[in-house]
């Protein structure tokens, strides 16, 4: 909980003591010397307000009223967020599915701890902590579900909701190899190793005598590409959380500090009943030099960028937008606009080639193009995006190494910047650092209709129409 200091800090006439309870005004508003009173307790009023703005603390707007300023705009979207989960029968599908690309490379089987592959094909989320004790959620190529479990822990795994046509429970007690216990009631010989599945599993594996294959390209891409109910959820959320920087954008004001946006934003997703898988970048001026952040206690000033990078998730599928933004007001140097201008239309031209069939790299190049032409080439320091789903970083990435073609159905974010430290600034004649990131997840889309589909419903214009 936080102390709401505007209370004593308000003068008793302010227009802004809407927000107070009745109880927080002057009891003493009744007596003779009402003018006398008002004009020193403005007074003093006034004069705290400008020491607070002038030595800075961290609660001076505190993030309850930025949470109800944003609230407003962003209560009618809530009704984006009305998508339902994954059904049963889509479950069943993806098992088939995979059975028949494992059957058609000769493997018998895929194997997955809890994880976000686990989750996708048996509803085994990965909130299910990982142990030395394996867990191994198994898929063979006939498409029977199995898990391996600790026989001691068999009671409350069969109690997690998963999905399945029926399961066979391998139970291991401690005296045991777990791994020989497998080898020995399935009969597998070649198996398929989840890429997050830890090596002791691999290694425990191979030393009971089955053959560890890792996954294909081919058994990635199930996952990478979505269904139109996962594209539902993705929207939804995605969407979301671009209104919820957008209801930020209008509310937040020079002297709040970059927690202070965070926790806002953690209640308005929380509000919105999203608040599980919330995280957050929040950057303003020069902090956002660092793509993933600087230090704590930054008080915005005139004349910076704010810049928010944020999600949560929605049924288990992730969001993840970023813009740099400007609040109402407030102003940067025309070198700075054009650096905005230049992440955006770097963000358009690789829109324009995410397509079916174009290859991650080239995707990275167009961007890259933009931004080098412009003279900050070797300040955008990172890849272009990466896929979003259940993972908020999944295959396929936007990379200059990535020789991958895109598919129809992928969600890949795409989100260009240019990061400049205050030491890199004096090299372009500037005195301080900054950042810009634009980013919106894109859904491949096919060649009918050239450039990707936005997963947000609508780009940045610009800092002050994000
Ligand atoms: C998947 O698990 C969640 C709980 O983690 C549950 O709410 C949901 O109903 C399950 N889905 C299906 C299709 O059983
Ligand atoms: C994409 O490439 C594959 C393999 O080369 C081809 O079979 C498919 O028709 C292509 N898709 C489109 C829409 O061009």
């Amino acid at each position: 909980m936080e102390k709401d200091i505007r209370k004593p800090l308000l003068c008793p006439d302010s227009e802004q003591n809407g927000d107070l309870p009745a109880t927080s005004r002057s009891p003493r508003t009744k007596n003779n010397h009402v003018p006398i009173f008002l004009g020193t307790a403005c007074f003093l009023c006034l004069a705290l307000i400008m020491a607070i703005r002038h030595f800075g603390t961290t609660e001076q707007m505190p993030s309850g009223w930025l949470e109800r300023c944003a609230w407003r705009d962003l209560s009618p979207h809530v009704h984006l967020l009305d998508v339902a989960p994954i059904a049963h029968d889509e479950f069943l599908q993806r098992q088939s599915t995979l059975a028949a690309a494992l059957d058609a490379v000769g493997v018998d089987a895929f194997i997955a701890e809890p994880s976000a592959s686990s989750s996708y094909y048996v509803n085994i989320s990965t909130s299910f902590e990982l142990s030395e004790r394996p867990f191994l959620m198994i898929i063979d190529r006939a498409a029977q579900f199995s898990y391996l479990a600790p026989k001691f822990e068999a009671g409350r795994i069969a109690r997690l909701e998963m999905v399945y046509r029926d399961k066979k429970v391998i139970e291991w007690p401690e005296e045991k190899s777990p791994y020989k216990v497998l080898a020995t009631e399935t009969g597998y010989k070649k198996i398929m190793l989840d890429e997050h599945a830890r090596f002791m599993i691999a290694s425990g594996l191979q030393a009971a005598g089955v053959e560890v294959v890792p996954t294909t390209q081919i058994i990635q891409s199930l996952r990478a590409v979505k269904t139109e109910e996962e594209l539902k959820i993705l929207r939804g959320i995605n969407d979301f959380t671009l209104q919820l920087v957008r209801s930020l954008q209008k509310c937040i004001k020079i002297g709040m500090t970059q927690e202070t946006v965070v926790s806002a934003a953690s209640r308005l997703f929380g509000r919105a009943g999203v608040g599980n898988g919330f995280w957050a970048i929040v950057l303003f001026g020069d902090q956002a030099a660092y793509p993933h952040g600087g230090s704590s206690g930054k008080t915005l000033s005139r004349g910076e960028f704010v810049l928010i990078d944020i999600g949560s998730k929605l049924h288990d599928y992730g969001s993840d937008v970023t813009r740099t933004i400007l609040p109402t007001g407030s102003e940067v140097t025309k070198e700075l606009m054009d650096v905005w201008y230049t992440v955006q239309a770097a963000q358009a031209a690789a829109i324009e080639l995410m397509n079916v069939n174009e290859t991650c790299s080239v995707v990275d190049a167009a961007a890259r193009k933009v931004i080098t032409d412009n003279g900050y080439g070797e300040f955008f320091t990172h890849r272009l995006g990466h896929g979003l789903g259940l993972e908020m970083h999944e295959h396929p990435y936007l990379n200059g190494a990535n020789g991958e073609k895109l598919r129809i159905g992928e969600v890949v974010t795409n989100e260009p910047g240019i990061y400049v430290t205050t030491d890199q600034a004096k090299k372009l004649s500037l005195d301080v650092g900054f950042g810009v990131r634009l980013e919106d997840p894109i859904l491949v889309s096919n060649q009918d209709r050239p450039g990707g589909i936005l997963m947000t419903g609508s780009r940045a214009k610009s800092p002050y129409e994000p």
